[in-house]
C-alpha cells in the first residue's frame, strides 16, 4: 500500500505533539517534513520542540524553520498560559541534537511539493503565514500540492480566543484570508467540530502505561493542557484541535463536509473571524464529526508509538 505523504506546518505546542506523533505512528501516513510557525510558542522554539519530536520518535526527517511574525499585524503573545512556556506544558526545553533543514519553510514546502507533485498533502496546524509566503513565492504550488487540511476557523461557531475567531486564524489573519482565496482544494477542520473533540485524563494516563516513552510524554504534557480547559470549560478535558486534522485524512467517513467559500476579517473588533464569501474557490468546511469515533482512532493508533519508534 502506498503512504500518504504529508507536511505538517506547525506550531508546538501540546496538541501539535499530539498530532505529530499520532501522523508518526500511522500506517498509513508518511511525514516527509515539518514546517514551523510563531504562534503557540516563538517559531524558534517551535522548531526546537519540532526536532525533539521527531528525535523522540527516532525519525531522522527534515524541519524546516518558518515566518518569526504574521504578514501585516504585530504579533500577539504566545499561548503560553495554554502550552507552558516551552510549548510542553511545564516541562523544560528539551535540547535535540539535530539541526533544521537550511532552507526557509515556504522555500522547503515549494522544492519538497514539486518533487513529489501532486502526491503531498500539506497540514497547516498553526497559523498560517508560511503557506501565504508560499503561495506569494511559488503561485504555480496550487498545481502540485494535492490539497490542504487546515485546522482553524471558526466558520458557523464561537471563537476561542476572542468571540469571533479562532487562534490561529487570528495569528495572521490577512495570510489566512490569501490561502482561502488560492485556487486550491481545503478541508478546514475548525472549531465547527474540534471543540466537540476530546480525551479525558483517563485516556491519557492509560496512554501512558501501554506506551510509557512517548504515551507517558503526551499524558504529562496533557495535564497543562487539561488544566487550561478546566479554567475554561470547567471540564477536565483534552480538546483535540490539531490531532483531529490528521485523522481526517486517515478516517474520511468519521467527517461530514460543506462547501463554502471563505474570507477572513482582517481588522476591527471581528478581527480573525472567518465569514461566509462570494466569488471564491469553496472550502470543504468539517461541519459534522463522530467524535466518540475519532478519539478512539486516534488513542488507538497512539498506543502503538513507542512499538514503531524508528520505523520509516
Ligand atoms: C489551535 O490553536 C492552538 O492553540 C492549537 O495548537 C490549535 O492549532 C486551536 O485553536
Ligand atoms: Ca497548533
Amino acid at each position: 500500500m502506498t503512504k500518504q505523504k504529508l507536511i505538517i506546518d506547525t506550531d508546538p505546542g501540546i496538541d501539535d505533539a499530539m498530532a505529530i506523533h499520532y501522523a508518526l505512528a500511522h500506517p498509513a501516513l508518511e511525514l516527509i517534513g515539518l514546517t514551523t510557525i510563531f504562534g503557540n510558542v516563538f517559531v524558534e522554539q517551535a522548531t526546537r520542540n519540532a526536532l525533539f519530536l521527531l528525535e523522540q520518535a527516532k525519525r531522522n526527517i527534515p524541519v524546516s524553520q518558518g515566518a518569526p511574525t504574521p504578514l501585516t499585524i504585530t504579533p500577539n503573545p504566545p499561548s503560553h498560559f495554554v502550552h507552558g512556556d516551552e510549548g510542553l506544558g511545564d516541562l523544560p526545553a528539551p535540547t535535540p541534537s539535530a539541526t533544521p533543514d537550511p532552507r526557509p519553510a515556504h522555500i522547503f514546502l515549494s522544492e519538497t511539493i514539486r518533487a513529489h507533485s501532486g502526491e503531498v498533502i500539506l497540514v497547516p496546524i498553526g497559523p498560517l503565514t508560511n503557506i501565504a509566503k508560499l503561495l506569494a513565492y511559488d503561485p504555480d504550488i496550487t498545481q502540485h500540492v494535492k490539497k490542504l487540511v487546515i485546522m482553524g476557523g471558526a466558520v458557523d461557531a464561537p471563537g476561542n480566543v476572542t468571540p469571533h475567531a479562532e487562534a490561529n486564524i487570528w495569528n495572521d489573519p490577512h495570510a489566512a484570508d490569501k490561502v482561502f482565496a488560492g485556487d486550491w482544494q481545503i478541508d478546514l477542520i475548525g472549531l465547527d467540530i474540534t471543540t466537540d473533540i476530546a480525551c479525558t485524563p483517563e485516556d491519557f494516563r492509560a496512554l501512558g502505561e501501554c506506551a510509557p516513552i512517548i504515551g507517558g510524554f503526551l499524558n504529562r504534557i496533557s495535564i497543562f493542557y487539561i488544566k487550561f480547559y478546566h479554567s475554561v470549560i470547567g471540564k477536565e478535558l483534552c480538546i483535540m484541535h490539531d490531532p483531529t486534522a490528521i485523522v481526517s485524512i486517515t478516517n474520511p467517513e468519521c467527517f461530514g463536509y460543506e462547501p463554502i467559500p471563505l474570507e477572513v476579517i482582517t481588522q476591527g473588533e471581528r478581527i480573525g473571524d472567518t465569514i461566509h464569501s462570494t466569488n471564491r474557490p469553496p472550502v470543504n468546511v468539517a461541519k459534522t464529526a463522530d467524535s466518540d469515533a475519532i478519539r478512539k482512532i486516534f488513542l488507538d493508533i497512539s498506543a502503538k508509538c513507542d512499538t514503531i519508534m524508528g520505523a520509516q
